[in-house]
């Protein structure tokens, strides 16, 4: 099995903090004035199309804090922080999620993205906040900072003429994309079926559904809804963007919603936590693809926070953190701070470390799941 410990305690071993650093670059706050270079970045970064009026709100009303690694006036990396709720042990917590990580190519490699991710996570620290997610470019790169993926998607992949039709289509009512408020409780409940799983803040739903060029179609059931962007179309596959199902109804009965656009698609797409729900209908003649993937990477971040939401004191542990933010002093079996979310949350099966079975999935049975991209 992939040992991240391993990993971790290579790093610890060969990567004296503060090597290569180059001296003259400052970690602080944005300035303000600086806002047009960071949105200069984040287009070089991630690529076109981008929006600078979403991204100049996002700088300033989405995100808690935005890091950034100055070299006298000029922004030579960035690192922000996004406050989510989370539901963890059958509780809502809080969250630092990280987002917006980009250096410019002249001071890449130098630790950077290293420097930015220790000083946001000690304010995190700093603010008790018990757990640091975010979406990775490269689960590698991140689990070199102590993050570990925390959960698995399926992407489902039909054909829509042999989707199974034992539900009603007409139980899914269109509802304008602007009342999206409606559908809020919905989601709520749905996060809550999860461990680790997000909760989609007001101004975040806003933001989504005023994405540039994009047609949304929200889809209301009294156990859930569908969020469709038309334009996400591929190649006649029909992308869910989102499909909240809390009943065995709602999914029978959006099957049958979906089985209704065949003049139009040949194969729907969507992701879901789980595949009981598809395969206790049966297997159809021509079987979904189904595609296992990695989603969201997690890691402890204080603590005794952390230890506080649990129903079960954490013992013999000692964790280790590359960034050295959350290293406890007490000894113990050595962990990484994302393991110790996998370990507490039942993300394997069988605990990977058998010395620390005593810990397995004391967050509660809930499968790990996260609803919301960022
Ligand atoms: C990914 C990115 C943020 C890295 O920034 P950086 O400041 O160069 O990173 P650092 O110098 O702190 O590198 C930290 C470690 O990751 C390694 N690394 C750097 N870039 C890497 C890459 N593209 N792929 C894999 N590893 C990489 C470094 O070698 C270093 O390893 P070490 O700790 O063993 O020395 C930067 O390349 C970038 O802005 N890319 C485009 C935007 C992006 O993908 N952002 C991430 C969104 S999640």
């Amino acid at each position: 099995m992939h040992n991240v410990s391993a990993i971790i305690k290579d790093k610890l071993r060969t990567m004296p903090r503060d090597m290569q650093e180059n001296t003259n670059i400052v970690i602080e706050p944005m300035r303000s004035e600086s806002l047009p270079q960071v949105i200069k970045l984040w287009d070089l970064s991630f690529g076109p199309p981008y929006n600078i009026q979403s991204a100049s709100d996002y700088a300033k009303k989405h995100l808690s804090l935005l890091l950034t690694a100055y070299d006298k006036d000029k922004v030579a990396a960035v690192a922000g922080i996004l406050d989510f709720d989370l539901h963890f042990a059958g509780q809502w917590t809080k969250t630092g999620g990280i987002a917006g990580v980009a250096t410019h190519p002249s001071y890449r490699r130098q630790g950077l993205t290293r420097r930015l991710l220790e000083a946001a996570l000690k304010e995190l620290y700093n603010n008790r906040v018990p757990l640091a997610t975010l979406w990775p470019f490269s689960y590698r790169f991140y689990e070199n900072f102590g993050w570990s993926v925390s959960d698995v998607q399926y992407k489902i992949e039909q054909n829509i003429a042999s989707l199974p039709q034992t539900g009603k289509a007409s139980n899914y009512q269109e509802i304008p994309a602007e009342n999206h408020s409606q559908v809020h409780a919905l989601h709520d409940a749905w996060c809550e079926k999860w461990n680790l799983s997000m909760r989609r803040a007001k101004k975040r739903w806003s933001m989504l559904l005023s994405k540039p060029g994009a047609s949304w179609l929200l889809l209301k059931h009294q156990a859930g809804y569908m969020l469709i962007n038309l334009r996400d179309a591929d190649q006649g596959t029909l992308i869910i963007r989102e499909w909240c199902y809390l009943s065995q109804e709602a999914f029978a009965d959006g099957l049958a919603w979906l089985a209704q656009m065949d003049s139009q698609f040949k194969k729907v797409r969507f992701l879901a936590a789980e595949t009981d729900s598809l395969f206790s209908m049966g297997i159809p003649h021509s079987p979904a693809e189904i595609i296992m993937q990695p989603g969201m990477m997690s890691r402890v971040v204080h603590p005794e926070a952390f230890a506080e939401l649990l129903p079960k004191p954490l013992s013999g542990i000692q964790i280790m953190d590359p960034l050295g933010v959350s290293s406890s002093k007490e000894k113990g079996e050595a962990i990484g701070p994302g393991e110790l979310v996998q370990l507490v949350s039942g993300f394997f099966k069988e605990p990977a470390n058998k010395k620390l079975a005593h810990l397995h999935a004391i967050a509660g049975m809930s499968k790990t799941f996260s609803v919301e991209k960022y």
